[in-house]
């Protein structure tokens, strides 16, 4: 069980980064994590589309093509050779001057991270988990877009660390016009009188790859999906919630600021979509 590093396409062990590269000097970088299931990364098409896109967002050239990611991921994962890998690709801008300009930044660096993947406790997902909605707002659309996966992840710090205070297990950010949006590494779903409803991609989100197949297996399995902008108080009378993400998958919350959802246990609806997307995640043959 061991912990690789590609570098710009050669593997290491522990590889340095410059204190010059922009990447650590401003969070100047775009990431992605994608899990494995046999040790294979599943879901590498959507991740690399949306690691793609991010770095478009930030006008950011990735010196390679998705063919040479798909090569290198499985070739580092290889190499690992662990029972199941977290891979964590990150680009970052590069080395340049200590300016905020950019321009002087002429290669980006590429990542790809890959260790033994670390299990969340069973007990988090039999009996749920306590999420606290926090003060810090979600960055708007028209900042830094959520949307847009960089390694500029400060914002989500804070919220985290006010969960923490708080007791909680993850923190749910509002936006700055007050609406729904996410937790700081998962999207939210909750679940009113039958229906799934979570935050639209314009209430300033990332688009989670977890999010979009449970959208998908919940219309395919008759749950009426729902997308929208919706106050925090929506969640006072939800029947269940639960968040979503490539390492937790889907993960019931029980409690949100300590008061239980319904029962305090994780719900039907929520059960179901975990066993499906378990038995989805499953059946993926990444080749
Ligand atoms: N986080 N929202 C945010 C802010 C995220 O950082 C993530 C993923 C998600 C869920 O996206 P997906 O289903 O594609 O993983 C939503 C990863 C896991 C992380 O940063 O570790």
């Amino acid at each position: 069980m061991t912990q690789k590093i590609n570098f710009n396409g050669t593997i290491e062990e522990d590889p340095h980064i410059s204190v010059f590269d922009h990447g650590f000097l401003f969070g100047d970088s775009v990431y992605e994590v994608i899990a494995t299931h046999n040790n294979k990364p599943i879901f590498l098409t959507e991740h690399l589309n949306r690691l793609t896109n991010s770095a478009k967002g930030i006008s950011l050239a990735i010196p390679y093509d998705q063919q040479w990611f798909v090569r290198e991921v499985n070739r580092t994962v290889q190499i690992a050779g662990n029972e199941e890998s977290y891979i964590r690709i990150i680009v970052t801008r590069g080395v340049g001057d200590i300016d905020i300009d950019p321009s002087s930044c002429q290669n980006p660096n590429v990542l790809i991270y890959v260790t033994p993947i670390k299990e969340y406790s069973p007990d988090n997902y039999s009996k749920g988990i306590n999420v606290a909605l926090v003060s810090i707002k979600r960055n708007p659309k028209e900042a830094l877009n959520p949307g847009i996966k960089t390694g500029n992840y400060l914002n989500n710090v804070l919220a985290k660390m006010e969960a923490n205070k708080l007791g909680a297990k993850d923190a749910l950010m509002l936006s700055p016009t007050g609406y729904l949006t996410e937790c700081t590494t998962s999207n939210i779903f909750f679940v009113l009188s039958g229906r799934v409803l979570t935050p639209s991609l314009d209430c300033g989100i990332l688009r989670g790859i977890t999010r979009d197949v449970v959208i998908q297996l919940s219309k395919e399995n008759g749950l009426p999906v729902e997308e929208g902008q919706w106050p925090p108080e929506t969640l006072e009378k939800a029947d269940e919630i639960f968040i979503t993400g490539t390492l937790k998958k889907i993960m019931p919350v029980t409690q949100l600021d300590g008061r239980s959802i319904s029962d305090g246990k994780p719900g039907p609806v929520t059960q179901k979509l975990m066993r499906l997307y378990e038995k989805h995640f499953k059946s993926i043959d990444p080749f």
